[in-house]
């Protein structure tokens, strides 16, 4: 038994039912967040009146409204309509630095933040501007807030390898700014085949690999994720329930699962978060954890993340402090970081 399980087995309340306070307070990480994701309708129809643009609703409730979504690609439709509002370097600055104040205010200490620059070089917009923007915000997050930060560039899964291989050479002056690289988008018909050689030039370049897998997607996609694009990590990837096997291959070779409830239930991968397999999965003992992929689109961040777990599969505060703990563990940080981390986290179980 680690030293961690060990304190978590010896607390009393480690069987009570997580509360937000107890939540709140655990220190955690966020390494399945789409930046674009967490661009609230207000700043939505700020920037748009910033840079004169027209969007097609009327006001903040009528975006709302539109957030019903049926699948994944019914979201990814007026996702990437959304983005079109952000367009200078401080639109990004702007969108990033709201995400920090809301990490600031949930006890998130350190974050892996993905975004899609295809979605904005596409439009016209330079890779610098949209780099400069989000890295400017998250050293000031880490200067001002304390939170600490390591961004991952995301290729457009229903775009083709060449135009993925073009966005990883035109980001090469960044590599000081980014740590990895991840793919996203529309998975179905989009198997990680398709980027096994852009996959490998940036292993070449000495950054880490995730991707999107088992969201929507069978078996055979988080398989060739982990075997032929070698990644660290899997983004959703709770379809291993379709499979004894994997799940066991998962849990034996310490895979993590970036899991998000909340846009699980939003883009009915199950009906109802009742059925959500996450505590099935860490009681399988797999690295799940717990993340909240475009929370403004989905209807929270975070803790709420956290609480819908409590509110609905009954979490104990030791599956949240487990959760949390594999979030450290699942990080690209350091070993002494996350040591402190750990250590942290070890003063709010046992306070
Ligand atoms: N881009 C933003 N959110 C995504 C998700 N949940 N799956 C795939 N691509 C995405
Ligand atoms: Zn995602």
């Amino acid at each position: 038994m680690s030293g961690f399980e060990h304190i978590l087995q010896n607390t009393r309340a480690a069987s009570e039912r997580a509360d937000e306070a107890f939540l709140r307070a655990l220190p955690k990480t966020e390494l399945h967040l789409h930046l674009e994701g967490s661009l609230e309708p207000e700043l939505m129809f700020e920037l748009a009146a910033r840079n004169g643009i027209q969007l097609p609703y009327q006001d903040v409730d009528q975006i709302r409204q539109a957030y019903n979504f049926t699948n994944l690609q019914s979201f990814l439709d007026i996702y990437y309509q959304c983005a079109d509002v952000l367009r200078t370097e401080q639109d990004f600055y702007d969108l990033t630095w709201a995400y920090l104040q809301r990490c600031h205010e949930e006890g998130v200490v350190h974050i892996e933040p993905f975004f899609d620059p295809q979605t904005h070089t596409d439009r016209g917009i330079a890779m610098q501007t949209v780099l400069d923007g989000i890295s400017r915000a998250l050293a000031d997050g880490h200067e001002q807030l304390g939170i600490s930060s390591g961004l991952i560039l995301c290729f457009l899964r229903h775009l083709s390898e060449e135009a993925a291989f073009a966005t990883l050479e035109q980001a090469i002056p960044y590599l000081h700014v980014f740590i990895g690289v991840g793919l996203d988008s529309s998975e179905l018909g989009n198997p990680p085949e398709k980027f096994a050689k852009v996959f490998a030039a940036a292993a070449e370049l000495g950054l880490h690999r995730v991707a999107h897998a088992g969201e929507e997607g069978p078996i055979a996609y988080i398989e060739g994720a982990l075997d032929v694009l070698n990644v660290e990590r899997i983004d959703h990837g709770v379809r291993c329930t379709d499979s004894e096997a994997m799940m066991t291959r998962l849990a034996a070779e310490g895979i993590p699962l970036t899991v998000c409830p909340l846009s699980n239930t939003r883009l009915k991968v199950y009906q109802h978060m009742s059925e959500h397999p996450i505590l099935e999965l860490l009681q399988r003992g797999l690295c799940v954890t717990v993340n909240a992929d475009d929370p403004a689109f989905f209807g929270g961040y975070l803790l709420a993340n956290y609480q819908a777990l409590a509110d609905h599969l009954g979490m104990t505060r030791g599956q949240a402090a487990q959760l949390a703990a594999n979030s450290i563990q699942a990080s690209f940080i350091t070993v002494e970081q996350k040591t402190l981390l750990l250590e942290k986290l070890e003063q709010v179980i046992v306070a």
